[in-house]
């Protein structure tokens, strides 16, 4: 069956540009941004890895690790880590895996051989310190990701894995939040002293909790 949300991260034992990892203790205590490309030497995707080489320091903030995976080998990685380098003013800062074999692309439904014969998708899946799948998103090869999307949402899921709260639409670190409808009046009057915005009684509004 293919991954869920809430599903284990499969582990696996593989060779990267940064060395042999074994990916649940690679990942430790951390959060994980796991992200496929479909080729080396492909101009999207040179853009894409010099982008997140640059966010490097946005996700350390987070507390979360990156890791990239194509279905190209270690050398070839290595190769074009070069021309990233070269073209986008940033060197590659973050492991690749090399996936020659696709089996950790099948592992993660990477392949989508109507869209991509075998090449893998754009998929990215963040991961939580639990090792448990906390986002998936699927893009065709031909766009490129918005990663500043991405931190948004690993903003999201570490304020709402820590209280009872959701984020709206396109919220972002700092404006107001939602208190989960799970929440008894009762219940939030004792997590959220300060009060609320009731504009109906399943939409109320609080300050981001701090
Ligand atoms: C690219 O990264 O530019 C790309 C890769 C595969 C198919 C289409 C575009």
């Amino acid at each position: 069956m293919a991954l869920q949300l809430g599903d284990v991260a499969p582990d696996f034992t593989a060779m990267t540009t940064e060395g042999e990892i074994k990916f649940h203790d690679w990942i430790g205590d951390s959060w994980c941004v796991f992200f496929s490309h479909p080729k080396d030497y492909t101009p999207v995707c040179t853009t894409e890895l010099g982008a997140v080489a640059k966010l490097k320091p946005e996700f350390q903030k987070r507390n979360c690790k990156v890791i990239g995976l194509s279905v190209d080998p270690v050398d070839s990685h290595k190769g074009w880590a070069k021309d990233i380098e070269e073209t986008q003013g940033t060197a590659l800062n973050f492991p690749v895996v090399a996936d020659a074999d696709r089996k950790i692309a099948d592992a993660y439904g990477m392949i989508h051989p109507k869209a991509l014969d075998t090449l893998t998708v754009r998929t990215v899946f963040v991961i939580g310190p639990d090792k448990k799948v906390k986002l998936m998103i699927t893009y065709p090869a031909s766009t490129g990701r918005n990663f500043d999307e991405i931190l948004r949402v690993i903003d999201s899921l570490q304020l709402t894995s820590k209280h009872s709260v959701a984020t709206p639409v396109n919220w972002k670190h700092g404006d107001d939040v939602i208190i989960v409808p799970s929440l008894s009046n009762d219940d939030a009057k004792k997590k959220f002293p300060g009060g609320w915005k009731e504009v109906k009684p399943y939409l109320r509004i609080v300050p981001q909790p701090k």
